[in-house]
């Protein structure tokens, strides 16, 4: 912890209570003497690797490898992945998979290398395999995309199976993405990211690392392909990357290096090369489906943490309305709770939630309540007492649970890596669904507890079931929020079969899009915030999880009136979208900052409303492919060096580019632009890419282009929805597709694709066989 996140912590910390505050300082040192003893094993340990290969076994899709001092197992999947598993690792069981072992492709077969290697071809990647243990993954066509080196272990007298690291090596050009989600990026540069889901204990900006959502996959985008690995390895760790430099020292490349180094855990990893929209779906297709956010869920969102009552409530509420300003959900924080206690109301300030609940939904507003894990420790609380019952909390090695401090004191910590806990847990959203809730945000769930030194977490001792597999906290501290989110997402389901559950958690892991999204967390109310609200949400819709969004305005603090629109304007073009803030921070409705930001921040919100079929489109597509709503870039075009290297700008779906304004003062910016023709949809005018344009950007609008020939669905003045259409240039043609909305329920929906043609000056759509749209068409850019 730097000097910054530690005055911080204990900020936060001594600004709570006097009483919470003595706690978790107390809490503090307990944690430091166990986890003191968890790790004094480290003593006498010796390294290893693998020796020289002795012998090789075929299997289908690859085989097993023997070296002198371990094994390797090479599958090649149907889908096209790539598995190495050392020292026995299988891919079962995991947490990041959907619990299907990927099924081996019998084509790929091992056969023998030059110099004593062996290799596995197959249909998109060739897998080397050295006589020392370096592994290589080629292309098709011989094209070196990563090598990783022999790995080394650590290893105790015991021979318990402890440390490792692994060292890799990619293209001089190759530029890092993802690792889930950082402030500082969303190009990762040379440095140490660690992995280990983080509370910063206060708001964050580009530089804090980590943050609440690691996870160990890296996007590798290089001239010669785009490679997605994934170390299927839940412990504490940390990536170092350091970036390739073409034509270092006396000419020669110098490869770009990523050296990853686990606490523990086994050593597997997945490889999946192709087009980064190739990469994604298989991503998909091992780890699971992005969940389907309810049609609302894409609309506008706004939060406050201290509403302190319902008639706040209902004057915010009232003031979207008399501003003419659509709304769809209202969140409640901790303080609607009866002293922060989850599952609670405080029945003084809120006494008639569900009747509020109901009267916003007739409003088209829905309520969404916030759900912390940590449950207060006092018998007087219903929770703690039937859990208590029913054994869910964590405890430690002697069986004593253990204890930390969160909002509403000391409390203890359900083990959602068991199963019978999940079951239990998710049940308890009955009470909250009584009240009228439609959503759930996951909050806390790192877990926190706060600490004002050493890690705000649990200790590494606390035990867990990990699904019958049994551990520490070591192992499962990664996967709790994912665990949470699975138990929430599962109960919803049980409590409210006919709907698709809305979810968002703060925390995550490999996965987590099969339950929901998440959102920035605390993100500092700066420009520098703003520019990492963006990183946020392109570098964990790389990783698989599309949904996400920034606290629009930053969570603390009073951003200036500019700041804030132009905050509004990006997270309006944004999965989630959604303004929130903290306790003591200024305010975020649209109209507490003077009648011209007023006036922009609708035209925003109506722009959104506009798009919001498209959105639903988007949210289909990423459920159906994985590819994010928002795609950097050089999304289609990675061999793009300019576009690898633009960080102010992204494709919102295979349409649109929005260029948000990321810096004060701005009124007119410079755009990348892929290849092709692009429209400014304000001015109608029309570019071309590849290359980089200067356009306005006036206070009351982000620069938005459109992709000649785009067929996009938009919601009309009456509602209905209708198709505008973005003119092809002369002989060229495009196309789009269009999911119409079925509700909120699981109704299979059936895909429109359109197709948009020029000829002669004139613009044709048709439908998939020929046919005429169903719907009006708006012809623009002619
Ligand atoms: C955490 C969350 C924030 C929330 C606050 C109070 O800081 O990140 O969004 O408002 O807790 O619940």
């Amino acid at each position: 912890m730097n000097a910054r996140s530690w005055l911080r912590t204990v900020k936060s910390v001594g600004a709570t209570s006097p009483s919470r505050s003595l706690r978790a300082w107390r809490g503090a040192w307990r944690n430091r003497r166990l986890d003191a003893a968890a790790t004094a094993g480290r003593r006498g340990e010796r390294a290893r690797v693998p020796g020289a290969l002795i012998k090789a076994e075929p299997e289908p899709g690859g085989g097993v490898l023997g070296f002198e001092r371990t094994t390797l197992r090479i599958t090649v999947t149907t889908g096209g992945a790539v598995f190495l598993g050392w020292d026995g690792a299988e891919p079962l069981p995991s947490y990041a998979l959907t619990g299907r072992a990927p099924q081996p492709d019998s084509r790929a077969q091992l056969e023998p290398d030059k110099d004593g290697g062996w290799r596995v071809v197959s249909e998109r990647a060739m897998v080397v395999v050295s006589r020392h243990g370096a592994v290589e993954v080629r292309t098709p066509g011989g094209v070196v995309l990563r090598r990783e080196l022999p790995p080394r272990w650590w290893e105790s007298a015991e021979g318990v199976s402890g440390r490792w690291v692994q060292r890799s090596e990619v293209a001089a050009d190759a530029r890092f993405f993802g690792l889930g989600g950082r402030a500082g990026g969303p190009r990762l540069r040379g440095g140490t990211y660690r992995l280990w889901n983080t509370d910063p204990g206060g708001s964050f900006g580009p530089d804090d690392d980590p943050l609440y959502l690691t996870m160990p996959v890296q996007l590798v985008v290089a001239d010669a392909g785009t490679h997605l690995v994934f170390h299927d390895c839940t412990w504490d760790g940390s990536v170092t990357l350091r970036e390739g430099e073409e034509g270092a020292g006396s000419g020669h490349d110098r490869p770009g290096r990523s050296e990853l180094r686990m606490e523990g855990g086994p050593l597997r990893c997945w490889i999946l090369v192709g087009a980064p929209s190739r990469v994604l779906r298989t991503w998909v297709s091992l780890t699971g489906a992005p969940a389907l956010p309810p049609s609302w869920a894409l609309g506008h969102h706004h939060a406050r943490w201290g509403f302190g009552g319902e008639r706040e409530v209902r004057r915010v509420l009232d003031g979207y309305r008399a501003h003419g300003l659509p709304l769809d959900a209202l969140h409640l924080d901790i303080d609607h709770f009866d002293r922060h206690q989850v599952f609670t109301v405080d029945h003084e300030h809120f006494p008639k939630l569900a009747e509020l609940a109901a009267e916003a939904l007739t409003a088209g507003t829905r309520l969404v309540s916030i759900v912390d894990p940590a449950v207060k420790a006092d018998p007087a609380n219903a929770v703690y007492a039937e859990g208590t019952r029913e054994d869910v909390f964590v405890r430690d090695g002697a069986g004593r649970s253990v204890r930390g401090v969160v909002w509403p004191g000391e409390s203890v910590y359900p083990d959602f890596t068991d199963p019978k806990v999940r079951r239990w847990w998710g049940g308890l959203y009955e009470e909250r669904l009584g009240h009228g809730f439609a959503g759930f945000w996951h909050d806390m769930n790192e877990p926190v507890s706060f600490a004002p030194f050493g890690d705000p977490t649990l200790p590494r001792s606390a035990r867990h079931a990990l699904d019958g597999q049994g551990g520490d906290h070591r192992a499962a501290h990664n996967v709790y929020a994912l665990c949470m989110a699975r138990a929430g997402y599962e109960g919803l389901v049980r409590l409210r079969p006919r709907e698709r559950p809305f979810l968002f958690s703060r925390s995550g892991w490999a996965g987590l899009q099969r339950y929901g999204g998440t959102w920035s967390g605390d993100v500092a109310s700066d420009w520098q915030g703003l520019r990492a609200s963006l990183s946020l949400v392109l570098g964990l819709g790389l990783c698989g999880v599309p949904y996400s969004g920034p606290d629009i305005g930053g969570f603390d603090g009073e951003p200036s009136p500019e700041l804030y629109l132009r905050w509004f304007q990006l997270g309006a073009h944004l999965p989630l979208f959604r303004t929130h803030s903290a306790l003591d921070a200024g305010r975020r409705e649209p109209w507490e900052f003077g009648e011209e930001i007023l006036e922009y921040a609708r035209a925003a919100l109506l722009q959104r409303r506009r798009l919001h079929p498209y959105l639903v489109t988007l949210a289909h597509v990423a459920h159906r492919s994985g590819a994010p709503y928002v795609r950097p870039l050089w999304w289609s075009d990675p061999a793009d060096r300019a576009l690898r290297d633009c960080e102010d700008a992204f494709l919102l779906g295979d349409a649109l580019l929005v260029a948000p304004v990321l810096e004060p003062e701005v009124r007119q910016r410079a755009v990348r632009l892929p290849r092709g023709h692009w429209y400014d949809t304000a001015t109608g005018r029309l570019h071309r890419g590849p290359g980089q344009v200067l356009l306005d950007a006036p206070l009351s609008r982000v620069p938005v282009l459109a992709r000649a020939g785009a067929v996009i669905p938009v919601r009309g003045e009456d509602g209905e929805v209708e198709l505008e259409v973005w003119a092809p240039v002369e002989g060229r043609s495009g196309g789009g597709l269009v999911v119409p909305d079925a509700g909120d329920g699981w109704e299979k929906v059936v895909a429109e694709r359109f197709t948009s043609a020029r000829e002669q000056g004139t613009v044709i759509v048709r439908g998939k066989d020929g046919e005429e749209p169903g719907y009006t068409v708006h012809v623009r850019g002619l």
